[in-house]
């Protein structure tokens, strides 16, 4: 069980800082992995406030090349420079107002497995896409780009479930996961309004190996409740 915290464009590095103290200082399940991912000026004040726990830290984003002519980006080796251990790829926000493409999503992928990073990829379908019947044929697309790797996890996060407090139900995050495994037998996490009150349901269908969560994350009460929602299940 895996419970991962985008934080997204929130916490600069004093309010990440404080956010990971105070975490750390909270008891959480020996049985879930959990992860939290700062914005990238963040990261480096995270790492060494939750230096000798066992939380990961994770960045939102990395390029697909080791370094080069690319104004604002970041790239793995950078990361790993500041004690990184992993990186989410292709979030949807990405996809849609940073034109990251299947191709891109699947070369970052790559770049950042190569040297050393964990990766948890996201895929999921829009709103549109589902109520055309087409999310199968997106999530096929999606993964098909991808290859199996030991430290390789998959987001199932169905954009119309992202910040809209519309949860996908447990049946439909279930299905999607059950699809998703299909093509790459890998860990699926559910992304998508998870909150602790719906946690535990969601977590507990079988294909469900874990969450990434957005808004929830930002508070230190109600990301560790999530996390305790993931032990046991
Ligand atoms: P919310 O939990 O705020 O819906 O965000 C989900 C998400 O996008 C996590 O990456």
């Amino acid at each position: 069980m895996l419970i991962a915290g985008n934080w997204k464009m929130f916490k600069g590095p004093a309010e990440a800082a404080a956010f990971s103290r105070e975490l750390r200082q909270v008891a959480l399940p020996d049985d879930v992995d959990v992860v939290v991912c700062p914005p990238y000026v963040s990261l480096e004040p995270t790492v060494q406030a939750l230096a000798d726990t066992d939380i990961g830290v994770f960045a939102q984003n990395c390029h697909w090349e080791r370094e080069g002519a690319f104004t604002g980006e970041v790239s793995a080796p950078m990361l790993r420079e500041v004690g990184v251990y992993g990186t989410l790829v292709a979030h949807s926000e990405r996809r849609d107002w940073c034109g990251e493409t299947d191709e891109t999503a699947a070369a970052r992928v790559r770049t950042a497995l190569a040297e050393g990073l964990h990766v948890i990829v996201c895929v999921g379908e829009t709103l549109a896409e589902r109520e055309a019947g087409q999310t199968d044929a997106v999530l096929r697309r999606q993964v098909g780009v991808l290859e199996h790797d030991d430290n390789l996890v998959i987001a199932y996060e169905p954009v119309w479930a992202i910040g809209t407090g519309r949860t996908a139900t447990p049946e439909i995050a279930q299905q999607a996961h059950e699809t998703i495994k299909s093509l790459l037998d890998l860990p699926v996490l559910y992304g998508g309004s998870v909150k602790p009150d719906n946690a535990r349901e969601l977590l507990a269908q079988p294909a469900v190996d874990g969450a990434l969560v957005g808004g929830a994350s930002l508070d230190v009460e109600s990301f560790a409740a999530i996390c305790r929602a993931g032990s046991l299940t």
